[in-house]
């Protein structure tokens, strides 16, 4: 008999979470695990409860109900800084960076390295160009440059190098591709890919299916508050994931050629 207490604890573990702004049931019941160095998506409709979900995680909305582990321990979540003392870091889609800073200045806002009673502009520079150049963020020319002057795709990848830099355990993002173009989405989801093979946990809020068949390694899906799945990614499809988030079941089977392709094109298996 395999004995309970020898399992590794998911990084992090919500049982029974439940969320209501007054006469709006936001989440019901919510459980989920999300493990380590790998890439989880929350998939639903609009208004199932994705960013509400995350607001928890992220220490911005406190449940009326239930409970949160991390690393195996009960948590709780007063502030985003008690989440990201754990080591949680959430990237919105707009809200991620300062436009009038450069980036240097937001990779380092409110951590800022001081020697001798000034900003070590010398060692933050070079801090932050180290992980841009490790994640082969490429397309950023200048660490000094305004993020007001940076494309959407380049906003992303430093909010993103911003997590790594910090030794985020756990990186959520909030549609992160919603505005991008093409080229810009491909190089964020190659950056997702990246903090997953680095050991970071990432949790994926989309409602592009593309984006959510390319990327992850499960698929929880949300509706009307409430997570009606959760699937490792060969045993989803689209077609199946659309059945999960507009009736919450489906009895399809996967389609041999319906699973898609990963990032770097090749069938995933
Ligand atoms: N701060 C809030 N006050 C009142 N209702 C909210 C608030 N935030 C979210 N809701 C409601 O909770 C439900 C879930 O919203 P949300 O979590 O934003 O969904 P999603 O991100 O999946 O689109 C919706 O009905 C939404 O209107
Ligand atoms: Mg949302």
């Amino acid at each position: 008999m395999p004995d309970d207490t020898t399992e590794v604890p998911p990084l992090l573990r919500l049982r029974g979470v439940s969320k209501s702004f007054g006469p709006v049931q936001a989440l019901t019941g919510v459980d989920l695990d999300v493990p380590g160095g790998a890439v989880t998506a929350l998939a639903g409709d609009n208004g199932a409860g994705k960013s509400t979900l995350i607001k928890c995680i992220a220490g911005i909305h406190a449940p009326d109900q239930g409970e949160m582990f991390w690393e195996g321990v009960r948590v709780h979540l007063h502030t985003p800084a008690d989440a990201a003392a754990l080591g949680i870091q959430t990237v919105y889609q707009d809200l991620a960076l300062c436009d009038n800073l450069d980036i240097v200045q937001n990779m380092f806002l409110g951590r800022e390295r001081v020697r001798r009673g000034q900003l070590d502009d010398v060692s933050m520079e070079q801090a932050a160009a180290a992980t841009l150049t490790d994640l082969a963020v490429t397309t950023v020319r200048s660490v000094r440059q305004q993020v007001a002057s940076l494309s959407g795709g380049q906003r992303q990848s430093v909010a993103i190098a911003k997590a790594v830099l910090w030794e985020s355990k756990l990186v959520v993002m909030d549609e992160p591709t919603a505005a991008l173009g093409v080229a810009q989405t491909r190089m964020v989801l190659d950056l997702v890919r990246t903090l997953a093979r680095r050991g970071h946990a990432v949790l994926l809020i989309s409602h592009n299916l593309v984006d959510v068949m390319a990327v992850s390694d499960q698929v929880a899906v949300m509706r009307h508050g409430r997570v009606v799945d959760v699937r490792p990614r060969d045993r989803i499809d689209e077609r199946i994931l659309v059945d999960l988030m507009t009736t919450g079941t489906s009895d399809r089977e996967v389609s041999a050629n319906a699973r898609g392709t990963d990032l770097e094109g090749r069938v995933v298996p």
